[in-house]
């Protein structure tokens, strides 16, 4: 079956067959590096992709499911300012997290900081749990994440 999707921003068209995991096409396909297929069970967080800006396990996602669908991976985050003002507010406030769990907890920042309203603190700390790491303080992401959001929100009003 042939399907077609957006992938970091580029229409990817691949063949599938009924039984392939989204990770697999990711991986096979897509050539995407950052994910990996630790546990298979959507148990560790190392395959974890943004499906729609949502957060998704792609070791237990049908391939079939990706059609039409906006995928992002950590590759399409890592050239942003964003992205470094996040990792440097992760840094400040002691939390660097391990390089296992690195992808998956700067994916689910990036899934919050590009947003315009700033999420509550629950909404974070359930956004966090979808990266299954114990490295990270919650609190510690929290305001890294909304400390970025305040970065992002007085540059847009500078002119
Ligand atoms: S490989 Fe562990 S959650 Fe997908």
């Amino acid at each position: 079956m042939n399907i077609e999707f957006t992938l970091n921003g580029t229409i990817q068209k691949v063949s599938i067959t009924s039984v392939e995991r989204v990770l697999d096409v990711l991986m096979r396909q897509c050539n995407i590096k950052s994910l990996s297929g630790t546990c298979l069970e959507g148990r560790c967080g190392s395959c974890l992709i943004l499906v729609d800006n949502k957060p998704a396990y792609s070791c237990i996602m049908p391939a079939f499911f990706l059609r039409d669908r906006r995928v992002e991976t950590i590759e399409n985050f890592t050239k942003t300012r964003e992205y470094s003002l996040l990792y440097s507010e992760l840094n400040r406030e002691g939390s660097a997290s391990c390089s296992s769990c690195q992808n998956a907890i700067m994916l689910m920042g990036m899934s919050l900081v590009r947003r315009t309203q700033a999420p509550a603190k629950d909404e974070i700390f359930d956004t966090l749990a979808n990266a299954h790491c114990d490295c990270i303080a919650p609190e510690d992401f929290a305001s890294a994440v909304l400390t970025t959001m305040q970065h992002l929100a007085t540059a847009r009003k500078t002119p």
